[in-house]
């Protein structure tokens, strides 16, 4: 594997799911693949979860690992072409991707979503820099459109705690006080699809999602009637993506935060979300703290799907 950056990178799910398995069972089976092999985690947004797992992921096989925080102690980056650079970024992303890719063999990047500009967004023009300039394998600790890692660790957990063959999920929109990306979300449905689950996603009007990622799911507006019978109910706050109000908040309605009513209507659902979560607007203490709550086996294998995308690359160096 050369590039991680998408659901379609990891090829046959199902065999991806197999080998995350038998990476649970004994993840230092691989410990010595990555032996002098080094990765760079390069962060341009804070992280708990994907700093952490992706280091420990790469321990497991062996490698050394870097880790860049840009806005913490690295020059001030310029990321455009043109550009006459008398301002306060002294260094362009242009020489600083392909310096970083001297010194390891494997790069991670994290790039959120402005949400200024959809069409910038949607380009992916930062992790494309990286897989175009850089000379060495990328993958994605969360790009603006995407979080691959989040949603292989999201249906590597619904297989472990399904109950049927072909479980219902839902992915409901929860109210939030900053905008959010897309990228949980769109990776959510995605993974989710792809994994050939029942999958409903669930908002007010106006925040419908990118076709590309929904493509399979049912949009339903009443979020009472998506939660009838799920078996999974996976909470996420996101911005819109539609037209003008792109990157906008246009509700902050907190009927739509996950409570014990609303669990009720499911058949005894489990409760996601990749974390961190705002406890009283995505989600009430009663629901996250209770037995059906899984955010930290999820949060947890968040290291397995980790493991397997590194192994593969570094299978493939
Ligand atoms: N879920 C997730 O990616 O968490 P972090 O932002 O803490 O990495």
């Amino acid at each position: 594997m050369r590039y991680f950056t998408s659901v379609s990178d990891i090829g046959d799910l199902s065999a991806a799911l197999r080998e995350a398995s038998a990476i649970k069972a004994d993840r230092f089976r691989y410990d010595s693949l990555g032996r002098n092999k080094t990765l760079m985690m390069v962060f341009f947004n804070s992280s708990l979860r994907t700093r952490l797992s992706t280091q420990k992921a790469a321990l497991n096989l062996g490698m050394n690992v870097i880790v860049l925080d840009v806005n913490a102690g690295a020059w001030k980056l310029e990321t455009e072409r043109g550009v006459i650079m008398d301002g306060d970024k002294p260094e362009h992303l242009l020489e600083a991707i392909p310096v970083m890719g001297c010194y390891c063999d494997i790069i991670g990047v994290r790039s959120f979503a402005g949400l200024q500009s959809r069409d910038y967004d949607y380009s992916e023009e930062v992790i494309g820099r990286f897989i175009k300039y850089s000379g060495r394998p990328v993958f994605s600790m969360e790009a603006a459109t995407g979080h691959p890692l989040q949603g292989f660790a999201d249906i590597i957990t619904i297989e472990e705690y399904k109950r049927s063959a072909r479980p219902k999920v839902v992915l409901t929109w929860a109210p939030h006080p900053k905008a959010l990306p897309q990228a949980v979300p769109n990776s959510f449905a995605q993974w989710s699809v792809a994994a050939g689950y029942e999958v409903v996603v669930t908002h007010p009007h106006g925040y419908e999602l990118d076709e590309r990622f929904t493509r399979g799911a049912v949009i339903e507006y009443d979020q009472d009637k998506a939660f009838e019978g799920a078996d999974f109910i996976y909470a996420k706050n996101w911005s819109a993506y539609a037209g003008d109000n792109y990157g906008k908040i246009l509700s902050a309605d907190r009927s739509w935060t996950v409570d014990s009513r609303k669990m009720a209507l499911t058949r005894d659902a489990f409760f996601m979300h990749c974390l961190p979560v705002r406890r009283g607007m995505i989600v009430t203490d009663e629901v996250i703290e209770s037995p059906r709550s899984i955010v930290i086996p999820e949060a947890a294998n968040r290291e397995i799907s980790a493991t397997v995308v590194l192994k593969r690359m570094l299978e493939s160096l």
